[in-house]
């Protein structure tokens, strides 16, 4: 597979990332919330193969304390085969002097960070405006 790692995000781009978000079933992201969020992170990650988008992710970082991860997400088609997994290691590398990186994963996929090294927060607590969320994710 001829993969290449991306770490802009550039306006021709936004397509193709809309579509891999919407073969997982995320369909809020429009290209004007994609462009958003990714403009507003400190680390973005693509990945193509033969020169097509098919996985994404981004993270956010003070540089020093903390960082927190967000939207890993690999085309349904292109699943199981380790692409999320390089995705969460080349921003891992790039956060290797944070001292503490967040993720909250969504239900299901647990053991996928787990095998990335992360752990349960023990104080974990979040607060969201989403009611289907907030029953979702919090106690
Ligand atoms: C979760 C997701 C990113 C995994 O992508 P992927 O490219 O299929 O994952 P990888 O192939 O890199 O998996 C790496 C390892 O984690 C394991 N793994 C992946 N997803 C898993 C899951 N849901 N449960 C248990 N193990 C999982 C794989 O089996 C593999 O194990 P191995 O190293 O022993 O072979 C992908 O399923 C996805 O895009 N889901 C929808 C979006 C989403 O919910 N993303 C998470 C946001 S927090």
């Amino acid at each position: 597979m001829d993969l290449e790692i991306q770490e802009e995000v550039f306006i021709d781009d936004l397509e193709e990332m809309k579509e891999v978000y919407q073969s997982v079933g995320w369909m809020m992201h429009s290209t004007d919330v994609i462009k958003q969020v990714f403009d507003a992170s400190d680390i973005k990650v693509l990945v193509k193969v033969n020169n097509r988008i098919v996985g994404l992710g981004r993270a956010i970082s003070d540089g020093i304390f903390n960082a927190a991860i967000y939207d890993i997400v690999v085309h349904k088609d292109f699943q199981k085969k380790g692409i999320a997994r390089q995705i969460v290691n080349h921003i891992l590398e790039q956060l290797k002097e944070v001292s503490c990186v967040h993720i909250i994963t969504t239900t299901g996929n647990e053991e996928f960070y787990r095998k990335q090294g992360f752990r349960k927060v023990k104080t974990g607590m979040a607060r969201y405006l989403n009611n289907e969320l907030h029953n979702e994710y919090l106690e």
